[in-house]
């Protein structure tokens, strides 16, 4: 399995990032893909209309892992209008390029950011 991958996806999968729950969240989004029942949740801190901690969970394949992990370090510090604008795309190229039967993975992390923009409006 591992050959399917390159370094980063491998080296985010092995020791994810920021997982877990962040407590005082001011933004949380859920996102599933329906396909193949994978889930990630996406923790935000947004201070100052920036996002200022970001943390996730996920109960999926590795590259959602590596997908959760590897947001939670791109939008550190972002507006929120710049982490409205994250693709799909986006997070396959900051994880240096994913297989084709894959790529449906990092919709996870397009999808938990735009659930997490939601909560947040809703607050
Ligand atoms: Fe489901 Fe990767 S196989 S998100």
């Amino acid at each position: 399995m591992t050959e399917l991958y390159n370094d980063i996806v491998l080296d985010h999968y092995r020791k994810p990032r920021n997982a877990g729950v962040l407590e005082d969240a001011d933004a949380v989004g859920k996102a599933e893909n329906s396909a193949c029942g994978d889930v990630l949740h996406l923790y935000l801190r947004i201070d100052d209309s920036r996002v200022q901690a970001a943390r996730f969970q996920t109960f999926g394949c590795a590259v959602a892992i590596a997908a959760g992990s590897r947001l939670t370090e791109m939008v550190l510090g972002l507006t929120l209008a710049e982490l409205g604008g994250i693709r799909r795309q986006d997070v396959a190229d900051a994880l240096g390029g994913l297989p084709p039967m894959k790529v449906h993975c990092s919709v996870l992390a397009e999808d938990a950011i735009h659930a997490a923009l939601k909560d947040f409006g809703n607050r």
